[in-house]
């Protein structure tokens, strides 16, 4: 296969069709469904997007309600769940207990094996509802802090800060994490989606191909840039003192060195987007509004600095991670808990592509190009 062609990293492959979401780089555009992620985010529940991702279509009044007392009704960890849990290191990553729970979830589930649709779905369903009781006890448990229990007078974005805190959020931090969630529930074929449809593409299991999806979001080229943003506002150093100006001349310099030593900045760049993520103004509202709320005009400079530098410098936008970093830094998460919020908010974007790729199935099987030693012998 001397004149062949290699897609090093798949990059410029259409590998199949997807009718779940919509990314146009050209105009910067993501649709879920065919709806705007951007008036989704203004405009709807976390329920109700994952309901659309689902379904195809928006809910009725009466399906958001039928699926709203399923979710609340599925949020509790079981206490086995509960001891796998405790039994893991807390020197681990928060994403092995994620990408461990899955596991154990589909290990219990007395539908693991029945992939029609009707299971899918419902498995998908008691995967989005519980993954936060996941990502909130772990990260309390850390803390030594009990489980907060999950409360059903609560939507998902409610409880979900209700279980990692323990108090109920303002409204403004929870419409602020919700948008989060709702940017963070889709992508297309993302290489952990991918990973998910690869999984489902041999016929195994919904919660095989989540648990492996998990496993690659985890890297730091994935959804582990949104925990390396905050480690560059940490090396920077977060001084609650300084003005926004202040913060911000620093952030420059700190980025031209970086630029300068060759360093690849998380939070920076994407394998689609060119010209800018068209998540990023969503977020980033969302993440001034709650600077204001915080009153944090440091973390502001921090934030300015750096992406002015990098787009002078190298014309390179952020991605959705750099504004969900700090946001979910300033609500009160661990950094290593951010990619597992992201987790929880893909669950949907992962299941409805397990469910499409299972409709209409051919096993994901690329070629390669060998380039090892020629043929030879043993004697
Ligand atoms: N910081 C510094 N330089 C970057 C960069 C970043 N975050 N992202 C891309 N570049 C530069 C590369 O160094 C390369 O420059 P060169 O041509 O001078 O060598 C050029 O831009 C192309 O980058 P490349 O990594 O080949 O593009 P890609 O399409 O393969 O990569 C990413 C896309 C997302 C993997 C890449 O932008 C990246 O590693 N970003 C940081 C991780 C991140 O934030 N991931 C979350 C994605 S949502």
């Amino acid at each position: 296969m001397a004149d062949t062609e290699i897609h090093k990293g798949l990059a410029g492959v259409v590998a199949d069709t997807t009718a779940v979401s919509k990314v146009n780089a050209e105009t910067n555009s993501l649709l879920y469904r065919g709806y705007p992620v951007q008036e989704l985010a203004q405009n709807c529940s976390a329920e109700q997007v994952a309901l659309l991702l689902w379904n195809g279509e928006l809910p009725s009044e009466d399906e958001l309600t039928a699926f709203q007392e399923l979710e609340r009704s599925h949020r509790a960890l079981t206490p086995e769940l509960k001891r796998v849990i405790d039994e893991l290191p807390t020197t681990c990553h928060p994403m092995d207990v994620c990408r461990t729970a899955a596991s154990v979830i589909g290990a219990q589930h007395p539908l693991a094996e029945d992939n029609s649709p009707e299971a899918e779905l419902r498995k998908a369903q008691e995967l989005f509802a519980v993954m936060p009781a996941v990502v909130c006890y772990d990260q309390r448990r850390r803390h030594d802090q009990e489980l907060v229990d999950p409360r059903e007078d609560l939507d998902y974005a409610q409880n979900f800060l209700w279980m990692a805190f323990g108090e109920e959020a303002a409204p403004e931090v929870v419409d602020a994490f919700r948008v989060s969630i709702i940017l963070y529930a889709e992508h297309s074929f993302n290489a952990s989606t991918f990973t998910a449809r690869v999984i489902t593409s041999t016929l195994a299991d919904l919660h095989s191909a989540v648990t492996g999806a998990i496993g690659a979001l985890k890297g730091p080229l994935h959804g582990g840039a949104n925990e390396a943003v905050m480690h560059t506002f940490e090396e920077l150093g977060i001084r609650k003192d300084e003005s926004a100006e202040e913060a911000e001349k620093r952030a420059k310099e700190w980025m031209d060195q970086a630029l300068a030593d060759k360093k690849k900045v998380m939070g920076f760049g994407h394998r689609v987007y060119k010209h800018g993520d068209s998540r990023v103004p969503t977020m980033q509202d969302a993440l001034f509004r709650m600077l204001e709320h915080y009153d944090r005009p440091e973390i502001l400079g921090l934030y300015n600095g750096l992406a002015k530098s990098m787009d002078e410098a190298k014309s390179i936008k952020p991605n959705l991670d750099y504004p969900a970093g700090p946001t979910y830094w300033l609500m009160g998460f661990d950094i290593p808990a951010f990619t597992p919020i992201f987790v929880a908010a893909r669950i949907v974007g992962w299941t409805a592509h397990v469910m499409e790729q299972r409709a209409n199935n051919s096993l994901i099987r690329p070629l390669s190009d060998y380039n090892g030693p020629d043929e030879r012998h043993v004697a």
